[in-house]
C-alpha cells in the first residue's frame, strides 16, 4: 500500500482513451477463491501466479468496453498523469425480473495502486451515477478470489437475490453479487 497523491484523478473516459486499460498492471497472486457450498460463500486453497491480462481476454473485454460506450454506458478511469491506473465500466441496458438492476461490467485497479482507496472511491461513483439512471441495484458478476469478494462484501455487496441466467452462463465460476443502491 501507498500514498496516492492528489495528481491522481477520475474522469469519464473518452472513446480513445479506452485502449489505455493496457496500461493497467493486472498482475496478482491468489491463494484463496471462493465457491459456492449449499448457497454459502466457502473458500478454498488455490494458487495462480497472474503476470498480466490474458491477452485473448483482454481484447474480449476491450471490445465489450467499446460495445458498453457505444450504448451510452458509463466508462470511468482513474489517472496517475497519463497512466490509466484503475477503471470501471457501467452497461447501460437495465436487467433483472424488475429490469432495474444496472451490470458492473469491469472494475479493476493496478496492482501498485492497490488498497490506497481508488477501487472503492471509483465503485461509490458508479453506485452515485447508477442511482441517478433509475437503478436499484448493481448487477456484479465477480472473480472468485478472496481479495476481490472481500472488497465487494465490505463495500456493501451480497450474493444475488435474482441470478442473471445470461451472465451465469458466460461466467459460472464466477461470484454473482447484488449491492443495493439506497436512495
Ligand atoms: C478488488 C479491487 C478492485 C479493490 O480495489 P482497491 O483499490 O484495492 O480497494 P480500496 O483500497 O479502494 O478499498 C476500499 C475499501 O474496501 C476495503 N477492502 C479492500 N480490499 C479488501 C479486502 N481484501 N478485504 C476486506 N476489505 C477490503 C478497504 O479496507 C476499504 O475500506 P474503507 O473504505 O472502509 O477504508 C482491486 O484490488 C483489484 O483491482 N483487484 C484485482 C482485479 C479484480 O479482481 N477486479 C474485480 C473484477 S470483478
Amino acid at each position: 500500500m501507498h500514498q496516492v497523491d492528489e495528481t491522481v484523478e477520475t474522469r469519464i473516459l473518452k472513446r480513445e482513451e479506452i485502449e489505455k486499460v493496457r496500461d493497467i498492471d493486472r498482475s496478482e497472486i491468489i491463494e484463496q477463491d471462493y465457491y459456492l457450498k449449499d448457497g454459502q460463500l466457502a473458500l478454498q486453497n488455490v494458487f495462480y501466479d497472474i503476470k498480466g491480462w490474458d491477452p485473448s481476454e483482454l481484447e474480449e473485454s476491450i471490445k465489450h468496453l467499446y460495445d458498453i460506450y457505444n450504448r451510452n454506458g458509463t466508462l470511468l478511469g482513474t489517472f496517475d498523469g497519463n497512466k490509466m491506473v484503475a477503471i470501471s465500466a457501467l452497461d447501460s441496458e437495465f436487467i433483472g425480473r424488475k429490469k432495474d438492476q444496472l451490470q458492473l461490467y469491469f472494475h479493476h485497479v493496478d496492482s501498485y495502486y492497490r488498497h490506497c482507496g481508488i477501487g472503492g472511491k471509483l465503485l461509490k461513483e458508479m453506485m452515485e451515477r447508477a442511482k441517478k439512471l433509475g437503478a436499484k441495484k448493481l448487477y456484479i458478476s465477480a472473480t472468485p478470489s478472496k481479495n476481490t469478494i472481500d472488497f465487494y462484501m465490505h463495500m456493501g455487496c451480497r450474493l444475488s437475490s435474482e441470478l442473471n441466467p445470461t451472465l451465469y452462463r458466460l461466467e459460472p465460476e464466477d461470484i454473482h453479487l447484488e449491492l443495493p443502491l439506497c436512495s
